[in-house]
């Protein structure tokens, strides 16, 4: 029964390690609504070329229908000796319309050109999946940005106090990295997004069937130009396992934020019960799993995506059977990410920010210093010698353990005569956000803007 697929060369039937180590089921079985798609697609270009009739397409197309009811309702599955989804769904359609019809439907095609086109629609319906749930997680950062428009944090340089911003801005820069990443996974869609179906095994077929008919059946706006980098060319993959990859990695950059801020030293956040865990032993303990998970969870899909490129790599054209494991690593970085994003945008919706510590840490660590430097070069002072200046107050206020705004006017002058106290006036995190007012900045009025430009862009989306 092994031999059904290629019984006429072979005197006997493959070995059982071989059956072990060939079958694919157990993973490619997910494709099995999209193989039934294309058979009937498939067996519609053959009516078309007048190599089916009437009847037989007929008989064919409600087999189809048939199987893929059965296959909905796990009344049909794969069996051990079916190598693959497409060898176990052919099985499954002459079990249900005999020989004579079912033997007609693989007239034309591969298993080459029909994995590779399943593949991409498969593909193509996940990417759009991920993108909404990527989309989920910016609309929860805009939320917390809308709810804290306002509230300053300290903004971070080497993880040191740097510059007050406000927080929306730091959320925002988030979202637009996100939004990105959709942006990466509709421009991937447009290169994804031909069928490979008439390429046969790698040389076209000859059977005078229309690969732009079955493309458009399928929902792909044109079929391949070449039929051997249609069943060769695994691009399409690899490019979706960097978007999803980078996806991961940018969900891992706020992950690794909200740990710090779940932790007593920053306290900037308390996650939510339903999205922290506890400790079987510390009965205090609040851990913050869902982003630690979503940081390790990157380096999953970095392996995805290298194990992928290792695959591909030096592979020469056209298919070798090497390219059965493009699969699994995409199938995974597919399956972390949509068990992965719904929790990662329900933990973000749901922390609450400690607004009053962050607000008063906004201006320790001197992080208004480079504010007196920039208010020194409004008057006219050089910048190399503001930088001195503002570092010369930091020095003096380090040495008696005091604030840059507990100089008093006479300390100032002491400092440098440039520092009049006019210079008070940008000594405050209300006076330095206000004053970073370009585009891109963090004065409230520009993040109000930007807030407005997310909301769009992620409509849009
Ligand atoms: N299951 C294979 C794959 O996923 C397709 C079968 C192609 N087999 C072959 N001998 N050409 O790539």
């Amino acid at each position: 029964d092994r031999l059904s697929l290629w019984g006429g060369r072979f005197a006997g039937g493959p070995a059982d390690a071989l059956a072990e180590l060939s079958r694919s089921t157990h993973f490619d079985w997910r494709l099995a609504a999209y193989d039934i798609a294309g058979s009937r697609a498939h067996a519609r270009v053959l009516h078309r070329a007048g190599l089916l009739d009437d009847g037989t397409l007929s008989a064919m197309l409600d087999g189809l229908d048939r199987l893929a009811a059965d296959v909905a309702s796990g009344a049909f599955g794969p069996a051990p000796d079916d190598e693959d989804v497409h060898t176990a769904l052919e099985r499954g359609l002459i079990e249900r319309v005999g020989p004579d019809v079912g033997g007609r439907l693989r007239a034309g095609r591969s298993r080459n050109d029909q994995v590779a086109t399943l593949f991409r629609m498969y593909l193509r319906d996940h990417a759009r999946v991920v993108g909404g749930l990527v989309l989920d997680v910016v609309d929860a950062l805009v939320a917390q940005a809308t709810t804290h428009l306002g509230v300053a944090m300290p903004g971070r340089t080497h993880l040191q106090h740097a510059q007050p911003v406000l927080l929306s801005h730091h959320l925002l820069a988030h979202a637009w990295a996100l939004l990105r990443d959709v942006d990466r996974l509709r421009d991937w869609d447009t290169r994804a997004a031909l069928s490979p179906y008439g390429s046969g095994a790698l040389a076209g077929s000859s059977l005078g069937l229309d690969p732009e008919a079955v493309a458009a059946d399928l929902g792909f706006p044109a079929a391949v130009e070449n039929s051997i980098d249609g069943t060769a060319s695994r691009d399409f993959v690899a490019e979706l396992a960097f978007v999803l990859a980078m996806t991961a990695v940018d969900v891992s950059r706020i992950a690794e934020e909200v740990v710090l801020w779940a932790t007593k030293e920053f306290g900037f956040v308390t996650l939510d019960d339903a999205y922290s865990t506890g400790s079987s032993i510390m009965p205090q303990k609040k851990n913050p799993d869902v982003a630690e998970l979503a940081r390790g969870k990157a380096g999953r899909l970095i392996g995805d995506l290298a194990g992928l490129l290792a695959t591909l790599k030096a592979l020469p054209l056209a298919y070798n059977r090497d390219l059965q494991e493009d699969k699994e690593p995409v199938f995974d970085a597919v399956d972390t990410l949509e068990v992965l994003l719904p929790a990662f945008s329900g933990m973000v919706a749901t922390m609450v920010f400690d607004t009053a510590r962050l607000e008063s840490l906004a201006p320790q660590g001197f992080s208004l210093a480079t504010d007196i430097a920039e208010w020194l070069v409004r008057q006219g002072v050089p910048f190399r010698v503001a930088h001195e200046v503002a570092g010369t107050c930091v020095r003096v206020c380090e040495e008696r353990g005091i604030e840059l705004w507990d100089l008093t006017d006479a300390d100032l002058a002491v400092i440098s005569p440039h520092l009049t106290p006019g210079v008070r006036d940008v000594l405050s995190v209300e006076g330095s956000l206000a004053s970073r007012d370009a585009k891109g900045g963090t004065a409230p009025v520009r993040v109000a803007e930007q807030l407005d430009r997310v909301r769009a862009a992620a409509a849009g989306a």
